[in-house]
């Protein structure tokens, strides 16, 4: 590959133009008459109906992971709740499958939790967490009533213990530490490490007076710890080391206090599959080594094993999304690259200006087609750094063609802005043949619809 103006090598693995893309795909994904189907709905046909860009979600497989998770954490222990991390990918919809599947839904914000209870997910099976909650979306959260507050500093428990005592009710509230821990990793998506702007750390005595403040402040039922360690983990050592601290600390908690440790939260952080060549752990393991770990250190430390929270957000709904977009400009420069331009981009999907992230594609209406060409899909907006898939194989694109970008259903709707207006795509659900529009693409008087004047 010739060198370029793109800053960051893009390593040079092999490319193989008939490698199967399953691994990457929606589970209900296939290839029928040259084109590429998920949930039982032509994705040719379903651009050219609905538009593009758009995302599309397999319904069938976010039911399936949410189950995973149940099974393979309860499986180990009998009171584990599953919380599905909204941030990842959030709208009605999303909320409604997750209630029905019996796992909670985890807000980080008063607009996702808004959007919880407009669903109708009931405040008990709803929890908050944040580093810096405004005092009126700790209002919101208490005064719905929702299960747990994740705790991030000593002013939030201040806060939320004001409005409990003005409501007259007890807010059950869990704190977050910072383990010390930093995982296998991009350095932004680390978030247990001590150098964060996340939680309680745990030297200093710094957690432990976080529990002790918990415990004496009127309105606050303290319940128990929460960690998260980061984002996109593989390693699986990196929770195994964080629970020994935790469980160690829950130790300290109790001998130094007479606050009993009801609820542990690991957080969420599973990795998924991007690449062909990713490799990330199955929930099976996941289960086994978040349960059995804290089973053991408990046990080891002679304490109650707690229930035991997960909060799993990009694994339930990463891979089971792709983005459609039509390709416009094909821009081939001798000897340096062919830059393939499609209907979206940075505004849909940001991971890759943010993290170098790193995507596989496909031509929909060529799914039959063995990938070919090696082509870096740009996006349409007035950036150099707006590409969506760089230096990558498709099948030979051209203008008009469905492009597919795999495994696009966690942090692309829900980081997605309107830069120079683009208005965002819409989400659609399919499931056994259905394609049902969740979430409407935005209009040009959705960009208006704020201006004043
Ligand atoms: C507290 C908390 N829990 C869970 C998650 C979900 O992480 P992931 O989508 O990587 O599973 C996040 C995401 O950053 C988070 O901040």
């Amino acid at each position: 590959m010739a060198t370029d103006n793109l800053s960051e090598p893009v390593p040079s693995e092999p490319v193989d133009p008939h490698a199967d893309l399953s691994s990457v795909l929606p589970m209900t994904a296939e290839t029928r008459d040259g084109h590429l189907w998920v949930g039982g709905v032509d994705m040719v046909e379903l651009a050219r109906e609905a538009g593009t860009a758009l995302y599309v979600m397999d319904e069938e497989q976010i039911r399936h992971q949410l189950r995973e998770f149940r099974k393979w954490t309860t499986f180990h222990w009998k009171d584990v709740e599953t919380v599905y991390a909204a941030k990842a990918f959030m709208c009605k919809a999303i909320c409604r499958v997750v209630h029905e599947e019996g796992c909670m839904v985890l807000c980080a914000s008063g607009g996702e939790l808004a959007i919880a209870l407009a669903a109708g997910v009931p405040a008990s099976r709803v929890q908050v967490h944040g580093n810096n909650k405004t005092p009126a979306e700790i209002r919101e959260a208490v005064l719905a009533r929702v299960d747990r507050i994740v705790a991030d500093s000593l002013l939030e428990l201040e806060r939320i213990s004001a409005v409990a005592v003005e409501l007259g009710v007890e807010q059950p509230v869990l704190l977050r530490v910072t383990p010390g821990i930093r995982p296998d990793t991009h350095g932004y998506i680390q978030t247990g490490q001590e150098d964060s702007k996340f939680g309680f750390g745990l030297n200093h005595g710094l957690a432990l007076a976080g529990v002790k403040r918990a415990c004496e402040l009127p309105g606050i039922d303290f319940a128990g710890l929460h960690m998260h360690i980061g984002s996109q983990i593989f390693a699986l050592q990196s929770y195994s080391k964080a629970i020994e601290v935790m469980v160690e600390f829950m130790a300290e908690v109790q001998r130094e206090t007479s606050c009993p440790v009801r609820d542990l939260d690991v957080g969420g952080g599973i990795g998924i599959k991007y690449g062909l060549a990713d490799e990330p752990s199955t929930i099976e393991q996941f289960g086994k080594v978040v349960v059995d770990g804290i089973k053991e250190e408990c046990e080891r430390h002679g304490l109650t094993v707690p229930r035991i929270l997960i909060e799993p957000g990009r694994a339930v709904v990463a891979n089971a999304g792709i983005t459609l977009y039509t390709v416009g400009v094909v821009k081939d420069i001798p000897g340096i690259r062919t830059y393939v331009a499609v209907d979206g981009g940075m505004t849909d999907n940001i991971r890759p200006a943010l993290y170098g992230a790193r995507y596989e594609c496909l031509v929909a209406n060529k799914a039959d087609q063995p990938r070919t060409e090696v082509v870096t899909i740009a996006g349409k907006h007035c950036e150099t750094g707006d590409l969506i898939a760089r230096d990558t194989p498709v099948q030979p694109p051209e203008t008009g063609d469905i492009i597919a970008v795999c495994a696009t259903g966690a942090y692309c709707h829900s980081m997605a802005s309107n830069y120079n207006k683009q208005v965002r795509p819409a989400v659609v659900f399919v499931r056994d043949g259905e394609a049902r529009v969740v979430v409407r693409r935005e209009t040009y008087d959705d960009l208006m619809r704020c201006d004043t004047e």
